[in-house]
């Protein structure tokens, strides 16, 4: 039994970044619809509560895609700058953390109390705790099944945008639904699987390191990034891990270079000079943090003592060492899975879409953006500039 009738110019399903962003720029009567209690929950909690709301660095470089060349267009036409100045508009305050992420002085709050703002300047409509039942085509569009305070109302629209995001973290409401209505529509979808997680490895493994970070260098045979790098209960975490989990596939070795910045080898045999009695490890732990050091005398190859005494090695054993400690080689378990990723890598087709305004190029009217499409950003606000970019491509073409 349907309660009422309506009819929209644009039904937008997913009051997330890039949704919200769509509806400040949509033209037309817009009704943006989430099945969460409020609008933007991944961007109140994301930055540690502070929100890394873009890159000062970002470029089309920084993300993973069935075709690398996709993102470009919408990225250029709405910048890191672009946001910027929006967050100038309404006064919200910011600074760079690191390698030109930048992050809110305040609170993630502020980012979504503007996107509200912008929405709601644009005359969008919110439907919040709403379910999206059945969609389907019409002569001049779509109509849908949305359920709200438990009445079925049936809409309909001449532009439908699936922003509904990826697969990653269920608990916060994320589900497939974009996939789903893309598959229905016979856009393809390619394999989803978790990008930006932690990996983990058998029980136990780093349990002795839990809660030691250090500046390291990841890399396989993709990708390499210098970041920090943080030993858990369940494995190897930090952003150095989670930029190279979307690169990693399962079963596949990873290489760490525990000091990538030192030259540990001119320095041991420097020390070898002039202090020749002291152990490797005390000389090590000038460079690494101690309970490394002392996990390190059992974990490295035999032959390695690191009790033994610096006057005591060669310089082809100290090579040895320090082989082993800039190229420390790992295989993961597995990661934790959507549970704690922060990103869905895979997802709609690019060549599927219109790289001018994420327009499906079989369903004039049908459209998807943000993390729901095969395009996904490295760790540093590089996903939220995607989300921002590829709304603003839909909203203004809407
Ligand atoms: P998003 O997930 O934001 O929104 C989708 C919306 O659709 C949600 O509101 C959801 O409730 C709704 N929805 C889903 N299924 C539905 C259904 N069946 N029916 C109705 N509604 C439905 N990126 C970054 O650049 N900087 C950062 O600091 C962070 N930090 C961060 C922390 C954590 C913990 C996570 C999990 C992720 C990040 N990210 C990030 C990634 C970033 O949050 C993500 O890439 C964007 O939010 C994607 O924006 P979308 O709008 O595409 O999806």
């Amino acid at each position: 039994m349907v309660d009422a009738l309506m009819q929209v110019n644009t039904v937008i399903l997913g009051a997330g970044a890039a949704g919200m962003m769509c509806a400040a720029h949509s033209g037309g009567s817009t009704l943006v619809v989430d099945h969460a209690k409020a609008p933007g929950e991944k961007i109140r909690i994301s930055g540690g509560g502070r929100c890394n709301f873009t890159n000062l660095y970002a470029e089309p470089s920084n993300y993973l895609s069935g075709n690398p060349h996709f993102c470009k267009s919408a990225m250029a036409r709405y910048t890191q700058w672009d946001f910027i100045s929006l967050v100038d508009r309404h006064g919200i305050a910011w600074h760079e953390k690191t390698l030109g992420q930048l992050f809110c002085d305040g609170s993630a709050k502020q980012i979504v109390s503007m996107l509200t703002t912008e929405m709601a300047q644009a005359g969008a409509d919110l439907w919040l705790q709403t379910s999206v039942g059945a969609v389907e085509q019409t002569d001049d569009g779509f109509a849908l099944t949305l359920t709200k305070d438990g009445k079925d109302h049936r809409v309909t629209c001449r532009n439908l945008v699936l922003a509904t995001g990826g697969k990653s973290i269920p608990k916060m409401g994320a589900t497939g639904l974009a996939y789903d209505i893309a598959r229905q529509f016979a856009l393809p979808v390619t394999d989803t699987r978790p990008g930006l997680v932690p990996f983990t490895f058998p029980e136990g493994r780093f349990s002795a390191l839990a809660g030691v970070s250090l500046p390291a260098r990841l890399s396989n045979a993709r990708a390499s990034f210098d970041e920090a790098l943080l030993f858990t209960h369940r494995g190897l975490s930090g952003p150095a891990v989670l930029q190279l989990s979307s690169y990693w596939h399962e079963g596949e070795e990873i290489t760490v270079n525990l000091a990538p910045e030192s030259d540990i080898f001119a320095a041991l045999r420097s020390q070898r000079q002039i202090a020749g009695k002291r152990a490797i490890a005390t000389e090590l732990a000038r460079y690494l943090p101690a309970r490394l050091v002392d996990y390190l005398k059992e974990a490295l190859a035999p032959g390695c003592d690191l009790t033994a005494r610096l006057a005591d090695q060669s310089d082809a054993a100290l090579q040895a060492l320090c082989d082993q400690l800039s190229q420390w080689q790992l295989t993961p378990g597995g990661t934790e899975g959507y549970r704690t990723a922060e990103v869905t890598l895979g997802g709609i087709d690019t060549d599927a879409l219109s790289s001018k305004n994420m327009q499906a190029k079989s369903r004039p009217g049908l459209y998807a953006i943000g993390e729901a499409v095969d395009v996904t950003g490295w760790l540093g606000g590089y996903n939220f500039q995607w989300a921002w970019a590829s709304g603003h491509a839909a909203g203004t073409a809407i």
